[in-house]
């Protein structure tokens, strides 16, 4: 999802600039994403950081950041879940 307040063009910029503050290796960091919106400042950063947390007052983004941010688990039996939307 984008919309007009979506950051997700100044994603690279974010990137790099948190990165020129903080060093390389954010391994060991939690990376707080406030006002997350659709959760793309939080995702860039998902897969380099040890945690991310996301708020937003807005319904629209826990149920964005539910999926794009808590889910981390590979979905096993993929197979079984794609059959069931088939039916
Ligand atoms: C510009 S938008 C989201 C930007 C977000 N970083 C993105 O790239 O999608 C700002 C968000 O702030 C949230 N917001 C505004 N006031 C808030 C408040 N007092 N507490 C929590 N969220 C708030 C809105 O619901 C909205 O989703």
């Amino acid at each position: 999802m984008n919309y007009i307040g979506s950051k997700h063009k100044l994603s690279s910029f974010i990137v790099s600039t948190i990165k020129s503050v903080v060093g390389d290796d954010l391994s060991n960091k939690i990376f707080c994403d406030i006002f997350a919106g659709t959760g793309i400042v939080g995702r860039n950063f998902k897969s380099e950081v040890k945690r991310v947390i996301a708020n937003d007052c807005e319904y629209y983004s826990y149920v964005l950041n539910k999926n794009y941010i808590e889910n981390h688990k590979e979905i096993k039996n993929k197979e079984e879940y794609i059959y069931k939307l088939n039916i």
